[in-house]
């Protein structure tokens, strides 16, 4: 089987990397930089201290601060008329995957002339896009070094799954001081994004010989390093572990593909406003146990990395721990069941199921899962869930 591989061509990683900005600027040769961000970091100063640094080397800067949690098509086109107005040359994406997401489609909107919902799919971006750097502050959805931008279709209530290869950052500034601010909460649901990404990225039918090694080391840095930085939000050891397995997890997925989870989260997402992260960690542990039956070897290393069994345990026993020990993490990370944040409530849910079924489907994510999921199993799954 062959597989195609793509990552940033620069990635700066480490506490302080995001000092480099202006540098990294300098180096692509920008002169007009539009800052893409949301209203945390407008407010906590963060889009400030990069628009000074910018200024000190004569880079013009203009800052959008206008994205939301899980962006919009609407997030996308504002940011997209402040950069033509303003004549930038060049994007920065400042924030969680969700402020990094919107530049990435900013900067392909502004040399692609199509309505952005073309985007959605796979290998749709006919040209590249202006220069884009990305600096994460979440650890966290590894957006800064994928080629995956999710954006909402307000007219039709979907999430829309870019991957195209012209959606990579030219520069990747991943800086764990960054994410020291992360209330618990946040961390949590972040976290068990990463992980998220490290698992489906292993067990995938598109995981390879790349992909594996970098998806094998952000489970177990996840593993032994999550609950720490959710208990301990100062304790930078922790914090720079997590910023390197979300970096790590994005390579992995972006380059093998998510799975099922992720398929059926996305529809949560769209419907009911739950944060992609944490709709990501509700799914995960009845998921996993439904599709471990498709690959028993890859789910039982899981479980060793995680340290979910035994490095000597059987590859039955190890894959039957890995959903067990999954809700028991969630369990200390304080994230409850779907029912506790589907405010609509189960009449609601129920009505919405093959809706969420066909879109889930429709992703082509649960495609790559070990186990392929019929549109009854995935119903029945979301009951499960429930
Ligand atoms: N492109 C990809 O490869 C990829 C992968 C996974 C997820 N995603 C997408 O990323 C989005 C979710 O991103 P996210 O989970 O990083 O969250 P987010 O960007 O939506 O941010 C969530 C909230 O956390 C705040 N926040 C961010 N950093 C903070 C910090 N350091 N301190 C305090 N508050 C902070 C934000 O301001 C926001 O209010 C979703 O839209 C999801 O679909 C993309
Ligand atoms: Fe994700």
């Amino acid at each position: 089987m062959q597989a195609q591989f793509n990552v940033p061509s620069t990635i700066l990683i480490g506490g302080g990397a995001s000092r480099q900005l202006a540098t990294q600027v300098g180096r692509l040769g920008g002169r007009r930089a539009l800052i893409v961000t949301d209203a945390t970091m407008a407010r906590t100063g963060l889009a400030a201290r990069c628009t000074e640094q910018l200024a000190a080397a004569n880079v013009s800067v203009a800052v959008f601060a206008g994205v939301q949690p899980d962006p919009t098509d609407k997030n996308v086109c504002d940011g997209l008329a402040l950069l033509r107005n303003e004549k930038c040359d060049l994007v920065i994406g400042l924030g969680g995957g969700s402020p990094m997401d919107a530049a990435k489609v900013i900067a392909v909107a502004a040399t692609n002339d199509v309505p952005i919902r073309e985007f959605a799919g796979y290998h749709r971006v006919a040209k590249p896009g202006l220069p884009l750097l990305l600096i994460p502050t979440t650890a966290g959805t590894g957006s800064e070094v994928t080629k995956v931008a999710v954006i909402t279709d307000t007219e039709r209530d979907i999430k829309m799954m870019m991957l195209d290869a012209h959606l990579l950052a030219r520069v990747a500034l991943v800086d764990y001081e960054l994410s020291l601010t992360m209330p618990a909460s946040l961390t949590a649901h972040v976290g068990v994004d990463t992980l998220t990404h490290g698992i489906e990225a292993f067990v995938s039918r598109k995981a390879n010989a790349l992909t594996d090694p970098l998806a094998a080391e952000c489970i177990r840095l996840t593993a032994a390093n999550l609950f720490t930085a959710w208990q301990e939000p100062n304790n930078r050891t922790a914090r720079e572990a997590m910023m390197l397995a979300a970096c790590l997890g994005g390579m992995a997925f972006a380059n093998s593909s998510v799975c099922l989870v992720h398929g059926m989260s996305r529809p949560i997402g769209a419907i009911f406003h739950l944060a992609h992260g944490l709709s990501n960690a509700l799914l995960l542990p009845e998921i996993t146990r439904w599709s471990r039956r498709g690959a028993v070897p890859r789910y039982a290393h899981v479980a060793r990395l995680a340290g979910a069994a035994a490095s000597d345990a059987a590859d039955e026993a190890a894959a039957t721990a890995l959903p067990d020990y999954l809700e028991g993490l969630n369990a200390r990370l304080g994230i409850g069941r779907l029912r506790d944040f589907i405010k609509a409530g189960p009449d609601v849910f129920e009505a919405k199921l093959p809706a969420m079924a066909e879109a889930a489907l429709a992703s082509g994510s649960p495609q790559n899962n070990p186990l392929v999921p019929s549109m009854e199993d995935i119903i029945q799954l979301y009951r499960h869930v429930w």
